[in-house]
């Protein structure tokens, strides 16, 4: 297969070498183009040396052989490690001022990215938005791992390993660019037990507004949610993602559907249910169940007047408890499959297993997931700990501490083979 590598300029231009070893010693003919950033991180002689190929950024050299158009439409794959915040942006609005991005234009073969880069450049919403742009346009864009970065930090944005991201590029290039989306490609290289399911997922927490500033809101970040819909889109399913302020990139396959509040949260969920055709909700999604009584249109002062030391008596009021009122509504339009989750703690009257049984019968859905939850758990974290539980059974099935995505396999694995 003839390979186009590209490699961005980042710390993790080092472990592209070992990327390009696995592609020439699995008998592939690779051209690695750097950016003109990445050879301040390993040099053109290193890529000659192992590709046994020319190498430049320019598309001034080897002009004869137009190489800025030649490279991509020639190549069976073309194939970004690390693919930086700076090369996804530039990918994303189609900029062509490097012989890698003139390649990513011309390139009608399956395009694959791993990025690398910080946390916060991971998230910021220019990548997260550029991310999902590249998504939505068939690019593979691999989600990194997380972990040490290049100082101190940890966290979402490291380069998957080399064998990981050539197992990745593969596996995509069997699965061909004809026919489909980026995404059924994808999964018919993988597990398609959830093919044909809609699949509807809640994420992060509601914010229950109480002035044009403020809120009630909760810690969660959202990513087992987004972990548990990437997971079902890669399996077949079509997913819709009722995302509750969260910040993360929208996952490959997902179509977001973004909401504020627990209500706006319940009049998504119930119309898409209504609609019919949605097979399984999982509710990731960490609900308020209570909102200030009474929303002040405008900013609430401190003060009213000279020598005014009052402070305000917020009231709160119920929010509808939109899981328990899918069950209560099962058996009408459509009766979808029902995931509870519970971030419970323990405490002196039980564990979090104990509490987690008292939710399921309580709820009364078809498949409960608890986490554990703490200050310092879970919450923003990459891993957590969980418990499946299903009614009228005393098996619980353990798993973690774990990645979220992990724990979204475990999750979809006890959830499948439950559908009619
Ligand atoms: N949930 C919901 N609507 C609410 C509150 C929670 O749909 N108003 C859902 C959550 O999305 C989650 C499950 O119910 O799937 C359990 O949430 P949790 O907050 O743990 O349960 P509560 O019933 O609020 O119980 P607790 O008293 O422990 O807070």
């Amino acid at each position: 297969m003839r390979i186009v590598l590209g490699v961005s300029g980042g710390i993790a231009a080092y472990k592209a070498a070992l990327v390009l070893r696995l592609l020439t010693e699995g008998g592939h003919q690779v051209r690695v183009v750097p950016t003109a950033a990445a050879l301040h991180f390993v040099g053109a002689a290193t890529w000659e040396a192992l590709s046994g190929q020319p190498v430049t950024s320019e598309v001034w050299d080897e002009v004869p052989s137009v190489n800025h158009v030649r490279l991509g439409q020639e190549a069976d794959l073309v194939l970004v490690a690390p693919a930086t915040a700076d090369l996804l942006a530039r990918a994303a609005h189609g900029i062509a001022d490097d012989l890698l991005t003139n390649t990513l234009l011309t390139a009608r073969c399956p395009v694959v990215m791993a990025p690398a880069m910080h946390t916060e450049m991971w998230q910021h919403p220019a990548t997260v938005a550029n991310v999902a742009l590249l998504r939505e346009r068939g690019v593979t864009v691999i989600e990194p791992d997380s972990g040490r970065l290049t100082g101190v930090d940890t966290g979402p944005g490291r380069l998957p390993e080399p064998e990981e991201i050539v197992r990745a590029a593969l596996e995509r290039v069997e699965a061909g660019t004809e026919g489909g989306s980026a995404h059924e490609l994808d999964g018919a290289a993988g597990q398609q037990d959830l093919s044909g399911r809609h699949v509807l997922v809640s994420a992060g927490g509601t914010r229950e507004a109480l002035d044009p500033v403020r809120f009630l809101g909760n810690r969660s970040s959202g990513k087992q949610g987004y972990a548990v819909a990437a997971e079902a889109a890669r399996r077949g399913a079509r997913v819709t993602l009722a995302s509750a302020n969260v910040e993360l990139p929208v996952p490959e396959g997902c179509t977001v559907v973004p909401v504020e509040s627990a209500r706006e949260l319940q009049e998504v969920v119930t119309g898409a249910v209504a609609g019919g055709d949605v097979d399984v909700v999982l509710m990731a999604a960490a609900v308020a169940d209570f909102r200030p009584a009474h929303y002040v249109g405008t900013k609430i002062k401190k003060t009213h007047g000279e020598g005014d030391e009052s402070a305000p008596v917020v009231e709160l009021v119920r929010n509808p408890d939109i899981l328990a009122g899918l069950v209560t509504d099962r058996g009408g339009a459509s009766t979808p499959y029902i995931v509870g989750f519970a971030a419970e703690t323990g405490d002196e009257s039980g564990d979090v297993i104990t509490h987690a049984r008292a939710k399921l019968r309580r709820k009364g859905c078809d498949l409960l997931v608890a986490n554990e939850v703490g200050v310092d758990k879970t919450f923003g974290e990459d891993s957590s700990t969980v418990h499946i539980l299903r009614p009228g059974s005393e098996d619980v099935v353990s798993v973690g501490p774990a990645p979220k995505t992990q724990i979204a396999q475990a999750i979809w694995d006890a959830v499948a083979p439950e559908l009619p």
